[in-house]
């Protein structure tokens, strides 16, 4: 009796703790619609900011760190493709694990308090290998990917529906009670569509209706796509995208990539895209009625591994993002975008509540109100004029607007941000060398502690294979290696029309990329790199008798991007000929009986990967030369700052630490010599190409180790070296947080944007007057110096201010004063502070600081 009222009491409790749950499943679960305005999350409609970061491009232990460093320069949304090739490697094998844990990195990103926008794609181009494709996918028979085919329909329905299955397993769509508001599906298949026929039509179509099929209970996009059928959210994706409507007045004007900058590719120069332009690609994109808008990267990260996409993008995929491929904040674009972020938000209520009244102040001059009934209003004025800046009157008021500018007066009187005036110091982030000690401590050089073996040259492993001409690479490798050997053997008599005196001849070899060795009876002969076509004519000694022509073809990142991307091909297909310098008489190679080696032999043993008793550690070293495996042990860098190898001395190849692949490294790879500016004209519209630096050196030398891969001693590095170089001058380097500190603030800057308070947008203190703030960006640290200090007219940038015509003598003292000992420090831009050292003029306070 006793036990049966006591099971009847713990029933009950049970169903009270059930009913609980139930309540507050439904209390947190949050409902997400859209309007005209608006993604409307629980009845509310949102102003949003998001930015990008893909989980593979960092380690699970620097998610964390990155989502709150994204919070904190006033993100809400964190956006991220899907990427299928991490999750599925071989058909119905998956993998969710370390960098590919997906549902890890959404619960962070919850955790923090974000909101996720899930774009599962799952084609997501993102310079990512064949563009988030599994290689596999291309073998199944029947396929056309990216239209109406029936297989190809199946696997990614499969996909996307995995994908969102395991979404809603863990409670992740904000339906119930988790982070994601918003997914898509395709992407900006829009740019390419009329390429693909009819069929891209019903394929799109498909495409909506599959996804919504799926039933999330939030809201789907389709980017770059005009006609999304509703009730998919068509986007915009560009470096501007103020002028972009939706295909619905019912949908609202939402801007899914901004680039932040740009992506780098081997041989190519950098990019970076100013803050000023990117602030004010934002400003009027709000300015005009856009309620989301993405960066496109907010954190770039690396391309570990092969992940890269191509042809040739490089392994850092930082992409001059407001946090740096280290995660160290990019200063001052972060914090720049920071106070962007803040004045847009005191903004919100205006902005949600009705579409802007924009009016002309004259010529490329233009105002966008945003007035509510209950009295709200916001204005931005803009200034679109890539030269002249301006003076404008609004509300009889008089506002000094620079050109390409746009300035937010969240209470349509005062300004609390202009695009243009930067109130954020640059931190100066530096790479510090480190000498690395070799493993054990001892005093012995790192280089004597390299072992090495050396990869056989043509043909070596009993896979090998025979067949008539020349295959294509992808097809053959099926991307399971970077690596395909196509090998010949050719007998000379020495009477040959083509051979010119002493056995010469020239081999002429054309494939579609990206590099290829040629090697004459087992010496390196020649060689060259393309992206998507290499001829070569290389001078060759032949031999009487059997000679073997060994062609080592390399891919560096398959296609991403373009219409029927996954069929451009790679590798030699020809033509392949033996010829006389002179001209005249030559031989076709090309559909002769070649020997096919799929990877290197050292991929099968897994040098990289698992001990073997085949190193060599006996001097000397062998250098310069090509097809080596190298290994060595360190001691991991002291502190707890960011790891890079730099790879300069060494040529090309792959390296590995711990096991885990860092990504191609290319030290030889250099940007061309011409387009690069120093300091870059934010004013007018930017292009990929407009401002870039690092002409004439190599595209990228240090290549990022994360710091968890690292133990503190014992590491173990493999790389393995294709063209030849000298491992031994590796260096390490840890790239620390800026301790330089500049910042130049006239008396025509809004006052900081904290002044302002967002509930009643009424400032908390006096706010008529610009400051300039400095803060040193390590808790720990303090202003331990004032380089410069001018307040006047200062000249110059960051380490080279000067004086101008005008200064005020108080300068100095008066800032050494008012920072030296602190972490932080105000100082009002004023002539009340700094007397008027010459009037009529508008001045300038520049201060170039140190923390230590
Ligand atoms: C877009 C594409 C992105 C990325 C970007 C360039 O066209 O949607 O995935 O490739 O270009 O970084």
């Amino acid at each position: 009796m006793e036990i049966a009222a006591k099971m009847v009491k713990v029933r009950k409790m049970e169903m009270i703790l059930l009913l609980i749950l139930v309540i507050v499943v439904a209390a947190t679960a949050a409902n997400v619609t859209y309007d005209h305005r608006a993604l409307v999350i629980d009845g509310k409609r949102k102003v949003l900011i998001s930015g990008s970061i893909h989980y593979p491009r960092s380690t699970p232990e620097m998610w964390p760190e990155l989502i709150q460093k994204s919070k904190d320069g006033g993100l809400d949304v964190i956006e991220t493709y899907v990427f299928w090739s991490g999750h599925e490697p071989e058909k119905n094998k998956y993998n969710f694990e370390g960098r590919y844990d997906l549902v890890k990195f959404v619960k962070l990103a919850a955790k923090a308090g974000l909101y996720v926008h899930l774009r599962i794609g799952p084609y997501v181009c993102a310079e990512w290998n064949y563009g988030g494709f599994p290689v596999w996918l291309h073998f199944v028979p029947g396929i056309k990917f990216r239209t109406d085919n029936e297989p190809f329909k199946e696997e990614m329905q499969r996909f996307t529906t995995k994908i969102v299955d395991l979404m809603k397993q863990e409670k992740l769509y904000a339906s119930q009670g988790g982070p994601i508001i918003l997914s898509q599906i395709e992407n900006e298949y829009g740019n390419i569509d009329s390429a693909y026929g009819a069929a891209a039509k019903s394929y799109i179509k498909w495409s909506a209706s599959m996804a919504l099929s799926l039933d999330t209970g939030v809201p789907w996009n389709m980017c770059q796509q005009a006609d999304a059928p509703d009730p998919m959210i068509n986007t915009c994706n560009g470096f501007y995208c103020d002028q972009f409507t939706p295909n619905s007045n019912n949908k609202p004007k939402m801007w899914t990539e901004n680039w932040s900058g740009w992506f780098l590719g081997f041989g190519d120069p950098s990019p970076y895209r100013p803050v000023e332009d990117l602030a004010f690609a934002v400003a009027r994109f709000y300015q005009r009625g856009g309620t989301f808008q993405n960066y496109y990267m907010y954190y770039g990260g690396t391309n570990f591994d092969r992940t890269s996409g191509g042809p040739l993008i490089s392994t850092s995929y930082d992409y001059d993002a407001p946090i740096d491929e280290y995660g160290l904040l990019r200063q001052p674009k972060w914090g720049h975008l920071r106070d962007l972020h803040k004045a847009i938000k005191l903004c919100e209520d205006a902005l949600i509540a009705t579409d802007p009244t924009i009016t002309s102040l004259g010529s490329n001059l233009e105002a966008a109100v945003y007035k509510t009934e209950s009295g709200s209003c916001a204005a931005f004025l803009a200034n679109v004029d890539t030269k002249s800046d301006a003076t404008v009157t609004f509300n009889g008021k008089s506002y000094n607007l620079p050109a390409w500018s746009v300035s937010i007066l969240p209470d349509c009187k005062n300004v609390a941000f202009n695009t243009a005036k930067i109130n954020s110091a640059t931190e100066s982030t530096a790479f510090a060398r480190q000498s690395l000690k070799p493993d054990g401590g001892s005093s012995a050089e790192l280089g004597s502690q390299w072992s090495y073996i050396k990869e056989p040259i043509g043909i070596s492993k009993a896979d090998a294979f025979l067949k008539p001409g020349l295959l294509e690479q992808i097809n053959t490798t099926a991307d399971k290696s970077d690596y395909l050997w196509y090998s010949l053997r050719t007998d000379i008599k020495g009477d040959e029309t083509f051979l010119d005196e002493g056995s010469k001849a020239v081999l002429h070899i054309e494939s579609l990329g990206q590099v290829v060795y040629a090697f004459i009876n087992g010496k390196l002969a020649g060689s060259g790199h393309g992206k998507q076509k290499i001829s070569l004519d290389i001078p060759i000694n032949l031999v009487t008798g059997t000679n073997t022509i060994d062609l080592l073809s390399v891919t560096v990142g398959l296609a991403n991007y373009g219409a029927f991307f996954d069929l451009v091909g790679a590798g030699i297909t020809g033509p392949v000929t033996l010829k006389s310098a002179k001209g005249g008489s030559s031989i076709d190679l090309a559909s002769q009986q070649w020997t096919y080696q799929v990877g290197l032999k050292g991929e099968d043993t897994g040098l990289a990967t698992v001990d073997s008793s085949e190193w060599v550690s006996k001097s000397p070293l062998p250098t310069k030369q090509p097809l080596i495996w190298y290994k060595t042990t360190f001691d991991a860098p002291s502190g707890s700052e960011p790891v890079a190898i730099d790879f300069t001395g060494t040529g090309k190849g792959i390296a590995w630490v711990n096991g885990q692949s860092i990504g191609r490294y290319w030290p030889t790879s250099i940007a061309g010599n011409g387009g690069c500016t120093e300091s870059c004209d934010y004013r007018g519209s930017y292009r990929a190409n407009k401002c870039l630096k690092n002409c004439g050196k190599p595209s990228q030398t240090l290549y990022h180790v994360p710091r968890s891969w690292l133990k503190p001693s014992g590491n173990i590095l493999v790389l393995f070296e294709e063209m030849g170089g000298d491992p031994t001058q590796i260096s390490f380097a840890t790239k620390q947080t800026g301790s330089n500190l500049c910042l130049t603030v006239s008396q025509s800057h809004p006052p900081p944007v904290d002044t302002w308070t967002s509930d009643s947008k009424i400032s908390n203190r006096n706010r008529t007057r610009p400051v300039l703030s400095l803060k040193c960006p390590i808790s720990t640290q303090v202003i331990s110096s004032i380089k410069f200090a001018s307040f006047g007219t200062p000249k110059g940038t960051c380490g080279s201010f000067t004086q101008g015509h005008c200064n005020s003598s108080r300068s100095l003292s008066l800032v050494q004063k008012a920072c030296i000992g602190l972490r932080s420090c105000n100082v009002e831009v004023s002539t009340r502070v700094f007397g008027e050292p010459c009037r009529g003029v508008v001045k300038s306070l520049a201060v170039e600081a140190s923390c230590s």
